[in-house]
């Protein structure tokens, strides 16, 4: 099964980027844990990272037309990118699992972040776990198509 887990941006700044809130793990290290989880649950995990709107967008449209399951880190974009949120429509509407991951819980935090555009198409949200809200999210992937 072929998982693509897409970050939004600021998050390839991961481990430098106010460690305080979003932990020291470097963005090449969620990388390699990422494949490491997803080899463990028998999944095939592509990890990217784009501080675009457009290409985020066109990664889903991808997903959709290549039947790969989602994970997603939509970073700010979650709060206010209605074009990202009717991407990721179009990949549940697929049948395919979108899951929103976020390493803060953003209903803890400032009052614009409490508005998730997204969470509303997703499949599910995993958040405030740190860089685990990915292994979290791999898992819940590999046990609902398992
Ligand atoms: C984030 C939360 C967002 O509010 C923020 O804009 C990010 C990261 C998270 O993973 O906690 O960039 O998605």
């Amino acid at each position: 099964t072929r998982v693509l887990i897409a970050n939004g941006p600021n998050l390839g700044r991961l481990g430098s980027r106010e460690p305080e809130k979003y932990g020291s793990t470097a963005y090449a290290e969620l990388v390699t844990l990422a494949r490491e989880w997803g080899g463990k649950l028998a999944l095939d995990v592509d990890v990217r990272q784009t501080d675009d709107e457009s290409e985020l967008v066109g990664w889903m449209h991808a997903a959709v037309d290549e039947g790969v399951q989602v994970v997603l880190n939509p970073a700010a974009f979650t709060h206010y990118s209605y074009a990202l949120r009717d991407a990721c429509a179009m990949v549940t509407a697929a049948g395919l699992l979108l899951v929103e991951v976020h390493l803060t819980n953003p209903h803890a935090r400032e009052d614009f972040r409490h508005t998730s555009v997204i969470s509303g198409v997703a499949t599910g949200t995993i958040a405030g776990f740190g860089v685990d809200s990915y292994r979290l999210a791999l898992s819940a992937i590999a046990t609902r198509l398992g």
